[in-house]
Order: C-alpha cells, then structure tokens, then sequence
C-alpha cells in the first residue's frame, strides 16, 4: 500500500501563542519565529518599558503580521504569584481572542552566583520562583479552569525550559541547577495529569541571548569551546527547539535538547 504525501501543514499559522519571557533572548526568538510562521503572539515579562519596545520591534519586522500584545507581571515574588499568572492568562486570550493554542516559558532572572558553602536554606528556594514556581502555576491556573485559558486538544503545547548545565555540569554549579532537572520531572508529570495538552521541556546549550552576552566575551567563548560545532548557538537555532515541542502532536514528556551536541563535546 502506498499513502499519498500530503501538503506539510504550517500548525503554527493562526494559532495563539503565549510567550513568558517574550521581551529577550530565546523567548524573543520564539516570538519571532510564530510571527514569521504566522501565528498571533501574546508577550510578557516584568518590565513594561521593555514589552513596548519589543512590540514596536516585532512590528517592524513583521508588518503583516497580526499585532504582538504584552501584560507586564513580576514573576519572582510568591506573594503575588498566583494573581500575576492568573491576570497574564486572562490579558492573553482577551488580547488574542480565544484561549492559547501554546504557552511557551522562557522567563529566567539573574543567578545570584553564591558560593556552595553560603547555600542559606531560609532563602534559597527563593532562586526558584521565576523559572520553576511560576511555570507550575501556570499549570495549576490551566488546569483550574480546563478550556478557558488553553485550548484542550493535542495540538495544544505547554514548552517550558531547563538547561545543558543540568545534563552536563561544570565545576561550581551543582547547587544552581536543580530547578532544572525539577522542571524535566514536572513536564513529565504534567503531560500524564493534562493529556490530551502535551507537555515538554527544551534544554538549551550555550545561546548567545542578553543573558549570556552580559558574562563576557571570554565566557562566551569557553562556552562554545564546550560544543561540538566550537560556538555557541544562536537565540534562532534554539528557538527551532520551541517550534519542534509546538508544532509535533505526537511530541509529549519529552525534553528537546539544542546545545550543539555539548554532552559528547
Ligand atoms: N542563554 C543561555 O545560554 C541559556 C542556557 C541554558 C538555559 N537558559 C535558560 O533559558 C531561559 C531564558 O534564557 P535567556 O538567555 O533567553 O534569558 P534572557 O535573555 O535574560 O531573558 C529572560 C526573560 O525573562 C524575563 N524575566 C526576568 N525576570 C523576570 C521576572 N521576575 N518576571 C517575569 N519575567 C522575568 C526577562 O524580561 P524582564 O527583564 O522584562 O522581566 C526576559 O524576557 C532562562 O531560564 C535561562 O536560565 C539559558
């Protein structure tokens, strides 16, 4: 029997996407690439004065394209986690005029690089709000109010985001990347308890994004010694990781890692 090849489907093409950490590096990136797949992008960070401007940027690039949004909300204060997530979800489906096909989670604030032997137990968990609390309250608001916020269908994704470091760690870090493999083991979980929603992880390598640029030339350049391609990618290729978990209905659980091949470096 021979089936007939049919026309590839844009997915991302009238979808609505949510993209938390949408004003900079890789979140940016994953904006720009629903944008150019034309898909209609609903952004958010802390900072208002940057979701402005990134609007008024991603308008240029993209004339065409329907209108990029943004809800400012500080993710890193659990006194107000619950209310900040909830309100950013209901400014996004009433700016994108439906529930969210795809909820993309890039946010990360600054690491505090403390020593191991100053790890304060009353604190640290602190380190963890932005880049694994938030993202399970996203879950939680979701699936408190099944429909409303993200379409329930297996072409629906929820993309949150770990890192290489986590896979493959370098001296001095062992204490800042549990939130790391603690989001694998969530997105895992997740996808079993909101099937048919599926639910991944990407785990970037070294990428060139505001982040990184802001350690220096000479860190950027160890880094990219420590792939095999011998430089680090850009906010682009890994943005391609986002799409994947986006795009593929047969793609759930799983962790989607885009780091140059830097665990056999
Ligand atoms: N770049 C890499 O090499 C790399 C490698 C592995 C893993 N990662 C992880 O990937 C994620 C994205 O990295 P990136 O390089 O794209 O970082 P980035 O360029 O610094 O972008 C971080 C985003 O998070 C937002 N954000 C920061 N604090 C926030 C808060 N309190 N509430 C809400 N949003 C907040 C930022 O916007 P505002 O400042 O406006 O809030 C920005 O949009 C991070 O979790 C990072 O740890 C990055």
């Amino acid at each position: 029997m021979s089936l007939p090849v049919k026309v590839h489907p844009n997915a991302i093409a009238s979808s609505r996407t949510l993209v938390v950490g949408g004003t900079s590096g890789i979140g940016a990136a994953v904006v720009s690439a629903a944008l150019a797949s034309s898909g209609s992008v609903h952004i958010s960070s802390s900072n208002p004065d940057k979701i402005s401007a990134k609007i008024a940027e991603f308008k240029a690039l993209y004339p065409g394209a329907p209108p990029v949004t943004g809800t400012a909300a500080n993710l890193s204060d659990e006194n107000t986690l619950d209310e900040n997530v909830k309100n950013v979800l209901e400014e996004a489906t009433k700016a994108l005029g439906g529930p969210l096909d795809h909820l993309v989670y890039t946010a990360g604030d600054e690491f505090k690089r403390t020593p191991l032997s100053a790890v304060d137990p009353k604190t640290y968990f602190k380190g963890w709000t932005v880049r694994y609390l938030s993202p399970l309250l996203f879950a939680k608001t979701l699936s408190a109010a099944p429909g409303t916020y993200l379409s329930i269908s297996a072409s629906s994704s929820i993309t949150f985001t770990s890192g290489v470091l986590s896979h493959k760690p370098i001296p001095g870090v062992a204490h800042f990347i549990g939130w790391a493999g603690a989001i694998e083991a969530l997105a895992r979980g997740l996808a079993v308890d909101m099937a048919p929603v599926r639910v991944n992880v990407v785990s970037p390598g070294a990428i060139y994004t505001e982040m990184l640029a802001g350690m220096g030339e000479a860190a950027v350049g160890s880094f990219g010694q420590g792939t095999l391609r011998k430089s680090v990618g850009t906010a682009a290729e890994c943005a391609e990781g986002y799409l994947f978990c986006m795009r593929t209905g047969f793609l759930t659980g799983e962790v989607v890692k885009v780091d140059g091949g830097a665990l056999f470096a």
